[in-house]
């Protein structure tokens, strides 16, 4: 028998409900055609990391899919705030907007919909110590989803069927792959060192561009740690001496074996050791940078 679904404080259309008594319609185009957008934002003791950056990504991700937003984003950082304050602690904000209930099915876009949007928390599960100190087991499987995976879509049916591969047999992620090159993981980016320089893949419509991506990149400048932005062969991740995971939930995260094999010597490497400590200092300046804004 399943659990209990909790009665945790959500965000539906303007009103605080729980988990277990907000309803949406059976017409809405999020449940029909898994037409919407949604975001997760990590919040570390109150406080949201970057989560301007998120609701600019959710707006880029509406201009895709021709969705109007609802709110401007200084509004939506007020309502996640008002969530919030039923939920202390570190949590993940889960934010979706669909298209909105029509009258039928019908798959063109209908006209002068209001959006559903939804907002719930739950506890923020960050990697642990064991995770981080020996870093996780992936698996490599063919890319298989469509080609616009830079929208944040909630049709997440393909990014579900990747994730299961790598469930089936005990692993942390699957790591994708399109015509030879990498392109990300199930509901991670992934990056690659070799000898001390990181490699990331393009900014382009095959992966999601993660806000934790734009931030390691930004943290490597800053820490004159070397990396480059281009296509990387399958045969550079497979002969990669440190592989990564990063989402705004796994933070940054070793990958010590791929495909059953060690990566590199098989433990978390310098290069990741180095990048780990600065995104914890960048968190741990979290709340100082937000009392000062
Ligand atoms: N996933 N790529 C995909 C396909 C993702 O689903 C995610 C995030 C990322 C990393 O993005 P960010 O750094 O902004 O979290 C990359 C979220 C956490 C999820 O679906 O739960």
């Amino acid at each position: 028998m399943s659990e209990p679904i909790p009665a945790l404080p959500c965000y539906l259309n303007g009103e605080i409900s729980t988990v277990r008594d907000a309803k949406v319609s059976v017409l809405d185009r999020g449940f029909i055609f898994g037409d919407g957008v949604y975001e997760v934002i990590p919040v570390y003791d109150g406080v949201m990391l970057r989560g301007r950056e998120h609701f600019e990504r959710l707006q880029r991700s509406m201009d895709e899919i021709r969705l109007e937003n609802p709110h401007a984003v200084d509004e939506w950082l007020g309502l996640v705030d008002k969530l919030l304050a039923h939920h202390p602690g570190n949590q993940s904000v889960y934010i979706q907007v669909t298209r909105g209930v029509p009258t039928k099915r019908d798959h063109a876009l209908p006209k002068g919909l209001t959006p559903t949007v939804f907002m719930m928390c739950y506890p923020l599960a960050s990697p642990s110590r064991e995770q981080v100190e020996n870093g996780v087991a992936c698996v490599t499987a063919r890319d298989f989803r469509w080609e616009k995976c830079h929208i944040k879509s909630t049709s997440l049916l393909g990014n579900v069927l990747a994730r299961q591969l790598s469930a089936d047999v005990g692993a942390t992620e699957t790591i994708l792959l399109r015509d030879g090159f990498l392109t990300e993981a199930s509901a991670s980016n992934v990056f690659v060192v070799k000898d001390g320089v990181v490699a990331a893949p393009p900014r382009d419509n095959l992966i999601l561009l993660g806000i934790t991506y734009d931030l390691l990149v930004r943290l490597a400048a800053e820490g004159t740690v070397k990396l480059e932005i281009r296509p990387i062969p399958e045969a550079e991740l497979r002969a990669a001496d440190e592989v990564w995971l990063t989402s705004s939930t796994k933070e940054v995260l070793a990958v010590t074996q791929l495909d059953g094999k060690p990566v590199g010597d098989g433990r978390p490497g310098a290069v990741f050791r180095r990048m780990h400590a600065l995104y914890q200092e960048h968190k741990a300046g979290l709340r100082s940078r937000a009392v000062a804004a």
